[in-house]
């Protein structure tokens, strides 16, 4: 072959891989099609750590109405899980009525007969933030009014009623761009001028945790919670189901932008006490927002000591914001641990398993070297035991955790 002919061959390449490059480039528009490569574009500021609040979903689902809205905020006042930190109330799903003849988003009046504006103002009184509801296709998946096509005109109401917080949903979606969706109603609410965090509800299905970090606040990484230790069930997760799906993802998670395996069934009796612990603990180490979805204002003892258990959430609402991951797997029996900003380490015990099971854990898997003496706090039981040996070990009951914080000293 002549030289003349490989330069003409070589020359020929580069020319159809810029042709290419160029027909490429003129189907994907980077700034139209990936609002997150946006230079410049940031989320909002907000839910610098987990959040944490109630939604009237899995208790309530369609029945909601203003009064189980109004009797909530009271009750997260005055059993303590405002102090605790559960600081949004949220409507979820089958609050709307029709749009007005402009377009405008209307509550309603069967349910919300004093309106969407007073009952914000009730929350907001309460020293709580205020939360709602919309979809980004038609319809919501309770067949009301979806926002696609008035996503200005709705941040524009939820801004005027003093929504502190939007979940959007994709029910009706057709072949929207998820993303694209998602940045248009981010855009909508900055329109606004008044902070809201955005929670996407996409359940996963367009892999959100790579583009939802500019966007919004955190995103579903699965399908709806149910509340059973596991086993799915057509649409729905059992617990362990979601937390198989969302451990991965922990890479994604950080101060602003969290995952989200769905909102908390603690208290809604379809699991044991000893499940709910590891339910809520499990959320803790990922780094989840805690949204309790349970009848906060007649909800038992245990119920409570769980909601309210102060470590577990100061676990959760490390400002660190890493989130923590499996180190272990053998089997029904599993070692978790996740870094916290202090420099210790929370370290969760989990028997997937039906008989009871020691499991045990030694320093060099959670980032520690093997001799370092440490305080190890049972986040449970309260109490606290100084180590010398560089190892842990404890008894954990069937479907049931251990939790402890790991602090060097
Ligand atoms: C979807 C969401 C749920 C809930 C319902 C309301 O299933 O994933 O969390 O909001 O819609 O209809």
């Amino acid at each position: 072959m002549s030289r003349r002919f490989v330069r003409l061959l070589l020359a020929l390449c580069a020319a159809m891989s810029s042709t290419l490059a160029a027909a490429q480039d003129q189907l994907v528009d980077p700034n139209t099609v990936r609002p997150s490569r946006e230079a410049g574009r940031t989320a909002n500021g907000l839910a610098m750590t987990p959040p944490m609040g109630w939604n009237s979903w899995n208790k309530h689902g369609c029945k909601v109405t203003e009064q189980v809205i109004r009797d909530t905020a009271d009750a997260i006042v005055a059993n303590g899980m405002k102090a605790a930190g559960y600081g949004y109330v949220v409507i979820d799903d089958c609050w709307h009525g029709d749009r007005d003849k402009d377009g405008f988003i209307t509550a309603d009046a069967s349910k919300f007969p004093s309106g969407i504006k007073a009952l914000a103002d009730y929350v907001h009184a309460k020293g709580l933030k205020f939360g709602i509801y919309s979809d980004a296709g038609r319809k919501t998946c309770g067949g009301r009014p979806g926002s696609q096509g008035h996503e200005y005109q709705d941040a524009l109401t939820y801004a005027r009623w003093g929504v502190d917080y939007l979940k959007y949903d994709w029910c009706s979606t057709g072949v929207r761009n998820a993303e694209e969706a998602y940045a248009l109603m981010s855009d909508a609410i900055r329109a606004t001028g008044r902070p809201m965090l955005l929670s996407i509800c996409e359940w996963g299905n367009n892999r959100p945790w790579e583009w939802g970090a500019k966007i919004g606040n955190m995103w579903r990484t699965t399908g709806d919670i149910r509340d059973a230790w596991a086993g799915p069930v057509t649409y729905s997760l059992g617990m362990m189901d979601i937390v198989d799906k969302n451990e991965p993802l922990y890479p994604f998670a950080g101060p602003g932008h969290w995952n989200d395996p769905d909102m908390l069934e603690v208290g809604n009796g379809g699991m044991t006490d000893t499940e709910y612990r590891a339910h809520f603990s499990l959320w803790a180490m990922m780094a989840a927002p805690l949204i309790a979805g349970n009848d906060v204002a007649k909800m038992d003892g245990p119920t409570r000591a769980i909601l309210l258990n102060a470590d577990v959430i100061a676990v959760d609402q490390d400002t660190l914001g890493m989130q923590g991951r499996r180190v272990r797997d053998d089997g029904d029996h599993e070692v978790w641990a996740r870094p916290l900003a202090d420099g210790s380490r929370a370290v969760l015990l989990l028997n997937r398993g039906t008989t009871p099971a020691e499991i045990a854990v030694a320093w060099p898997e959670i980032g520690y070297t093997a001799g370092m003496a440490s305080d190890v706090r049972d986040l449970w039981s309260g109490t606290t035991r100084r180590l010398r040996e560089g190892r842990f070990s404890a008894m954990v009951p069937p479907h049931g955790v251990v939790m402890v914080k790991v602090t060097p000293n």
